[in-house]
């Protein structure tokens, strides 16, 4: 009896050992693994610091960048609006979504906007164009469109970051170039945003409005989509589901506006520089228990995505649960700036 109670004792140590010893492995391996995927956005070079503007005589100035939290910012020019327009190879179809923006702009908030490209190593000439557009076709003035221009591509997310991270309105507005959303329902973002601000009784009041395009799943727009991007469209809302966010039914949407509160507590620590960046910025505003209101946009399907459907859905997919089990590892951290 004795003897027997004993060998079950034993029995039980070494499978508690042995059990021990696969979790550890397990969780090793799980961390290595997440480690060596997860992602530090590289430094920026020298020229990556610098903005590009045109002045009235269409010649060319460069000025450093003065980072949103920085002492030095510039709080007193009075500008209202900045749009970040995130750029790859896109002199084919930006010109539309500018005309658009800047005809609002300037209507509804005349010398108070700046719009800030983000030119992401394109290979087309994107910052040559815009420069030049910017003078002939639209007449602006110095300032009021300035160019970032990578000398070596870093994704989506890397481009938005840094143009985020160097507007110099109280609010910033992340737009794609293809002009799929109605420019001027910035105008609702703005709105839904100064009420959470109204509302809020923390100090500094932050507060993220996202454009939203899930009243429209079911309409022409979406259904017109081929079989195959609507099966990967519904597969990532899946993963996104599962890995990423609940309370957000459109987490893809590209126009999204953050005041400049929101901005300096999300931005930089924003690791993902690849598509799937959304996610994690709303991560982080929902980690920070900052308020994001979704606020339906009118939005049409623009041929030229810049995305390659089989590659990048998979990077997609593997980034979103990356970023999910590297903040639960602690490998991401969200009081750490990058
Ligand atoms: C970008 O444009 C360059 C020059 O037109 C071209 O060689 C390159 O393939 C383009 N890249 C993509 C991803 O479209
Ligand atoms: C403002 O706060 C009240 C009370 O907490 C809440 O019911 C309301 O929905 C909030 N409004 C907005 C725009 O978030």
């Amino acid at each position: 009896m004795t003897a027997g109670i004993c060998w079950g004792y034993i029995n039980d140590v070494n499978a508690f050992k042995l059990l021990a010893t696969l979790v550890t492995v397990a969780v090793a391996s799980m961390y290595s693994l997440v480690y060596l995927l997860s992602h530090t956005p590289r430094e920026p070079f020298s020229e990556e610091l610098q903005s590009i503007t045109v002045d009235e005589n269409g010649d060319r100035l460069t000025t450093e960048l003065v980072a949103v939290n920085s002492a030095t910012h510039h709080a007193s020019e009075g500008i209202l609006l900045s749009v970040v327009v995130p750029s790859y190879n896109e002199t084919g179809r930006i010109l539309l979504m500018l005309t658009e923006a800047i005809k609002y702009l300037e209507s509804a908030f005349p010398q108070k906007w700046e719009i800030i490209i983000v030119d992401d190593g394109s290979r087309d000439g994107t910052t040559d164009y815009c420069l030049k557009q910017a003078h002939e076709q639209f007449k602006l003035r110095a300032g009021e469109l300035r160019v970032i221009h990578f000398i070596k591509n870093r994704g989506k997310g890397g481009a938005v970051r840094q143009g985020m991270l160097h507007i110099r309105g109280k609010y910033g507005l992340f737009a794609d170039a293809d002009g799929a959303s109605k420019f001027s329902d910035v105008e609702k973002l703005l709105e839904s945003v100064k009420k959470l601000e109204k509302n809020e009784t923390g100090k500094d009041k932050a507060a993220v409005a996202i454009g939203s395009r899930a009243h429209m799943i079911n309409t022409d727009a979406v259904v017109k989509r081929s079989v195959i991007r609507n099966f990967l469209m519904y597969g990532l809302h899946t993963l996104v589901f599962v890995f990423g966010i609940r309370s957000i039914k459109d987490t893809q949407c590209g126009f999204k506006l953050f005041n400049k509160a929101a901005i300096e507590q999300i931005f930089p620590y924003l690791h993902t520089e690849g598509w799937i960046f959304d996610v994690e910025i709303l991560m982080l505003a929902i980690r920070k228990l900052i308020p994001i209101v979704e606020v339906p946009i009118s939005w049409h399907e623009v041929d030229g995505s810049k995305m390659e459907l089989a590659r990048d859905s998979i990077n997609m997919a593997k980034d979103l649960v990356v970023i999910r089990m590297a903040y639960i590892l602690g490998i991401y951290k969200d009081y750490r700036k990058i």
